[in-house]
């Protein structure tokens, strides 16, 4: 099939609208509405071997890792496995050691990355067992892993990826919910959680349809040389991609440091040449961040945030507000303003958005 960019500048901004659409694909039919959990048969997993696992490890590389982190603590906050993600990259030259009972999940949206296949190679060679999160089918990743889920989040040809991102942390959500409810999330929570999933498309759409006044803070960013991005615990692994989609298109430094450690050595650059990008989320960390945000301010550096409930206006007006999910799902919808700020960036400066210099969509090659 064809595949243009119909109605748009860029295919960046095209995959950016389309994700209502990709995430209705990723969760159609994998819902159960009777027993609150998901379906994900590609998984290949009983469940006696579910509960046998004792800990999860996902790899990938890029914004398929940072997807990862997103996907790693949705699945120790609602399967109460322990869980972290790690670039594969780095992992397949560390001589890992290899567990039987670690389920391993490779992230990966064109399934082709060779540090990603090659740690997968490593993994079963030692005897792993590897799940795919792949959006396209048949690749090299999907066809070496134990078995996976398919993101179908449709072609992505912007060289920085943002709906095959959305989707892989939407899958993870739908993992999660599969080993919670195996484990011991209770049906309450279970309902709780596919009700939040079932919400997204339509909260995605009132983020984009805030996109000429997030266009608005991002020329107000272009202009700066670079910008920090903070977040917390859920809002760091945002802040993070958020980050890298800066780099990627707008070429400004982009550094994403976790708010709390701010004041362990990065606040000495902080001034009002330089922004910080705030994940605001209403959760348990908000009295802090806004603590972080002051100290920001007194110090006199511009703050953007973006966040469920407008901070004090002393120390910012510069907000984009997002809809509330499910405290564990939150960090799905904080990115997505975080995609729109980086393209306006990059179009107010003139790049070529969708090739970006240096970059390649799936890098082959070690
Ligand atoms: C995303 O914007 C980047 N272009 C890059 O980090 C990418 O996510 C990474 O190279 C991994 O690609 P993959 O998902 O196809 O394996």
């Amino acid at each position: 099939a064809s595949y243009d960019r119909t109605g748009h500048d860029h295919f960046m901004a095209k995959e950016i609208h389309e994700q209502p659409a990709a995430v209705e694909r990723a969760l159609r039919g994998r819902l159960d509405a009777r027993f609150h959990t998901a379906h994900l048969g590609g998984l290949n997993l009983d469940p006696r071997e579910a509960r046998a696992i004792r800990r999860v490890k996902v790899i990938g590389c890029g914004s398929a890792y940072y997807s990862g982190r997103i996907g790693a603590q949705l699945i120790e906050e609602l399967a109460r496995i322990p869980a972290d993600a790690e670039p594969a990259s780095e992992f397949r030259y560390r001589n890992p050691v290899v567990e039987p009972d670690t389920l391993y999940i490779a992230v990966s949206q064109s399934g082709e990355t060779y540090d990603t296949l090659a740690a997968v190679q490593e993994l079963r060679r030692k005897g792993g067992r590897v799940l795919g999160l792949v959006n396209v089918v048949g690749s090299a990743i999907a066809r070496e892993c134990d078995g996976g889920v398919y993101l179908h989040a449709g072609p992505e040809i912007s060289v920085a990826s943002t709906k095959t991102f959305t989707s892989t942390c939407v899958v993870f959500g739908l993992i999660a919910l599969h080993l919670g409810r195996i484990r011991d999330l209770s049906p309450a929570d279970g309902r709780r959680i596919a009700d939040g999933l079932r919400a997204l498309p339509g909260q995605i759409r009132e983020i984009l349809a805030q996109e000429d006044r997030i266009a608005e803070l991002a020329r107000k960013l272009s202009a700066a040389p670079g910008a920090f991005y903070v977040g917390r615990v859920r809002g760091y692994p945002v802040a993070r991609e958020g980050a890298q989609k800066l780099k990627e298109i707008a070429y400004l430094h982009a550094e994403a440091y976790p708010a709390s450690e701010l004041k362990h050595g990065p606040l000495a650059l902080v001034g009002p040449g330089l922004p910080t990008v705030a994940v605001l989320p209403d959760d348990d960390l908000l009295g802090k961040n806004q603590a972080t945000l002051g100290e920001i301010r007194a110090r006199r550096g511009p703050v953007i945030a973006v966040a469920h409930t407008a901070p004090d206006p002393r120390v910012t007006e510069d907000v984009v507000l997002v809809p509330r999910s499910e405290p564990e799902l939150d960090p799905i919808l904080l990115g997505v303003p975080l995609q729109l700020l980086a393209y306006h960036a990059a179009l107010a400066l003139g790049h070529d958005i969708d090739k970006p210099r240096n970059l390649a969509k799936s890098v082959t090659v070690e």
